[in-house]
């Protein structure tokens, strides 16, 4: 049995509870039984060392906030756990608060699995380091492209090869305004409008449409699947919010398509921007899918494509981490 510490339960937290409890059984049947001993967010939080019907939390959490006056230190200081699913919200800058609660807990002696780009982000090589230092396991499948498992496949599937170069598309709302725009020929203002209403992207889309999304995406992928270590500093960054109806015109009447795409080389090269892509081209993607083709020297190409959001696939890649660290 491994008890486990839920930290953040907003949309990710909320799915990964959903699905701990839907897969139970199958889960008992690969002899694998996770207890939740402690679930906590910004309001409050339930512990309880004989286990949390996540059910019960999904129904505190519908009508309300979780219980005031537990906090994090709470958890840390008084509950025996052996996983800490950290699932708060991403500050590409400090990387906080998931930085401090990760290292809390790594230091603590847990394993720990974190959808939450920010950590990485500032302070990838630390954490590994600390990480190793402690001999506990720290996975972070969920960071890139949700439920595209671009890094387990990387690390077991492709297990000796050596990763040549890496290009892909890494946000989902760039690439549905991108292809919006070409589908219609409308401009920019009026897709993220239309985005923004179906809550594709977010009231300040910022993140996402300038490129810093997936520059910090790809700043993951460089550190842990190509051996470079970069910050966000070094990748040049060019957003979406300067490609007009004409460019998009000219693009698509001489079989191209216009792609925010992420990528990065051996030689350390890491850039996102705006990139012409053939029509039959696989990056040549609609809709908010991710994809990643990747070169390496044994394999050649791969292309791997998936859903990089949602509440139910980015808890798929937190679970697919969780029972790789328990088997
Ligand atoms: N949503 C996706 O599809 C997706 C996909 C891939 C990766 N991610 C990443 O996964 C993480 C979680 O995403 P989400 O969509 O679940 O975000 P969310 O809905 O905003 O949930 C964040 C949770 O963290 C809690 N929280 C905020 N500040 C906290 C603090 N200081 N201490 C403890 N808990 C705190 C929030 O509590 P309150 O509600 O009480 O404020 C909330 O429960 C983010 O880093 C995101 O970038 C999300």
């Amino acid at each position: 049995m491994q008890r486990i510490v839920l930290v953040g339960c907003g949309v990710v937290g909320q799915g990964f509870l959903e699905i701990i409890s839907r897969k139970r059984n199958i889960l008992k049947r690969m002899g694998l039984d996770f207890r939740i001993v402690g679930v906590i967010d910004s309001s409050g939080g339930v512990i309880d060392e004989n286990g949390i019907d996540p059910l019960k939390i999904l129904e505190i959490k519908k009508r309300g906030n979780l219980p005031e006056g537990i906090r994090f230190e709470d958890v840390i200081n008084s509950v025996d756990f052996d996983i800490g699913i950290e699932v708060t919200p991403t500050n590409p800058d400090t990387g906080e608060p998931g930085l401090s609660y990760i290292k809390a807990m790594i230091e603590r002696g847990v394993d720990v699995i974190t959808s939450n780009k920010g950590p990485l982000i500032v302070a990838y090589k630390d954490l590994m380091r600390l990480a190793s230092k402690n001999g506990v396991q720290f996975k972070f499948e969920a960071t890139v492209g949700g439920a595209m498992p671009v890094i387990s496949l990387v690390e077991r599937s492709l297990a000796g090869n050596q990763i040549l170069s890496i290009e892909g598309i890494f946000n989902g709302t760039s690439n549905y305004i991108l292809s919006r725009m070409e589908k219609e020929l409308l401009p920019y203002s009026q897709v993220l409008l239309e985005a923004q209403e179906l809550g594709i992207a977010e009231k300040d889309p910022t993140f996402d449409v300038e490129g810093i999304d997936t520059a910090g995406k790809l700043v993951i992928l460089a550190n842990a699947i190509m051996g470079i270590d970069a910050g966000i500093k070094d990748v040049e960054i060019t957003g979406i919010t300067g490609i007009t109806t004409e460019a998009m015109d000219l693009a698509q009447r001489n079989g191209y398509a216009i792609r925010l795409i992420g990528e990065a080389n051996r030689e350390g090269q890491l850039k996102v921007s705006p990139k012409l892509i053939p029509r039959f081209h696989p990056l040549a993607l609609d809709g908010t899918l991710n994809a990643a083709l990747i070169q390496t020297d044994l394999a050649g190409e791969v292309f791997i494509i998936g859903r990089g959001a949602g509440k139910i696939e980015t808890a798929s890649a937190i679970l697919s981490d969780l029972i790789s660290i328990s088997t």
